[in-house]
């Protein structure tokens, strides 16, 4: 379609797209799509859209894939923004919402990148795809890798949640549980990979992942009526949600379709695991690993970020912060979301609802700002977390 290159995040240096890459070949950091913008916005318009099916591929202008015939997908994408009045009462809020990715296929966020990474590998013609995962995106890889008929090899610390390993497992994927973290299942894939014949699609390690995510910053805006909300909260591992939407608000602003105003964006981490936290708190542009990282959010337990002065740069500019709950809050805030709105959020999402409180003890939120906060994944996922 209207893919022309990619570009690196931090050098520039401008890469082939019509092959696949990984990293910048001269500085090893992620790769961004770019399109033709303006040939994209000959047919994706605003109007075009209100007839178009209710997938995220209806933002198919700004998607990499060339032919609609490698399109993997299992309808994932446009999923509800949910008002949540109950909760937005309890504290004075007057436009409080959801976003509920577990409406995803395999009941997570992460189906948004892997549609696009594996119809990319089916444009190039892969066979055998690799991820280290903390459990949900190696759901969402087995599951279009299953679909596309596809290799997924998958390394996962042992201490995931049981239902992202016996998801992996029902869906043919060839599973590895790594006594460590998901950088130390990273190492497993990077030492391995050239000898196995694996193409690695780890977050942000590859350009297409993160253009799948970007949709989440598409269809805020137009579940919004294109007006971008005031404050979103965000659960952040790798990044490539946070990544994804700051990407989506600068090529929605090049179409003409918003302004120069930007969400305030809010990275929500675990106490255990807190590296952008940090980083963001003593000002500095990269983030160290975070040693001896520990949280029962399994996504949230990753110590090191390739995207991290991506994610930094974001937070910054957009005037938001970065902000670290316990395990404690987040689970007892997952029963009270679930409680008052009836959506049983991951622990990831409770994160962000306890963040909400901590900026609103803070002043940092006023009473009719429009905020979204981020449910990535359903708590049936996490049942070990509830005392299952
Ligand atoms: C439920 C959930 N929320 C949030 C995250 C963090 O996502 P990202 O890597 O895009 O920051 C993950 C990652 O595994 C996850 O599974
Ligand atoms: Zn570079």
């Amino acid at each position: 379609m209207h893919l022309t290159h990619l570009t690196c995040t931090a050098c520039g240096k401008e890469h082939d797209a019509t092959v696949p890459q990984n990293l910048c070949t001269a500085c090893g950091k992620p790769l961004f799509a770019q399109y033709d913008l303006a040939a994209a916005a000959r047919t994706l318009t605003k109007e075009s859209l209100r007839t178009r099916g209710k997938s995220l591929w209806r933002y198919r202008e700004v998607l990499p894939v060339k032919s609609d015939a490698d399109i993997v997908t299992l309808g994932e994408g446009w999923t509800p923004l949910l008002p949540a009045p109950r909760l937005g009462v309890k504290h004075g809020l007057k436009k409080l919402f959801i976003k509920d990715e577990a409406q995803n296929p395999t009941a997570s966020f992460k189906a948004r990148g892997m549609t696009t990474a594996v119809s990319m590998a089916k444009q190039f013609g892969l066979k055998k795809l690799a991820v280290p995962s903390a459990g949900n995106a190696a759901g969402a890889l087995a599951a279009y890798a299953a679909r596309a008929g596809m290799e997924a090899h998958i390394f996962m610390p042992r201490d995931t949640p049981k239902a992202n390993v016996i998801e992996c497992e029902q869906m043919g994927a060839h599973v590895t549980l790594i006594n460590g973290l998901i950088t130390d299942c990273g190492a497993e894939v990077a030492k391995r990979k050239v000898t196995e014949g694996w193409f690695d699609v780890s977050t942000l390690k590859e350009p297409y992942r993160a253009e799948g995510k970007k949709t989440l910053g598409y269809e805020i805006a137009e579940q919004f009526d294109w007006k971008l909300p005031d404050v979103i909260l965000y659960p952040t591992g790798g990044g490539t949600g946070l990544i994804g939407m700051w990407k989506a608000f600068d090529e929605m602003e090049k179409l003409g379709w918003i302004g120069s105003e930007r969400p305030r964006m809010y990275t929500v981490q675990a106490d255990g695991c807190q590296p952008i936290v940090r980083a963001f708190e003593s000002g500095e542009k990269f983030a160290a690993e975070h040693l001896g990282a520990h949280t029962r959010a399994s996504g949230l337990r990753v110590p090191k970020a390739v995207g991290d002065f991506i994610m930094l740069a974001a937070l910054r500019q957009s005037g938001g912060g970065a902000l670290a709950v316990s395990d404690e809050q987040m689970i007892s805030c997952t029963k009270e979301v679930g409680s008052a709105e009836g959506v049983f959020t991951a622990p990831e999402g409770g994160a962000c609802y306890a963040a909400l409180k901590m900026l609103l003890a803070a002043g940092k939120v006023k009473a009719d700002e429009t905020i979204v906060l981020f449910n990535t994944s359903t708590g049936l996922k996490y049942l070990e977390c509830f005392g299952g």
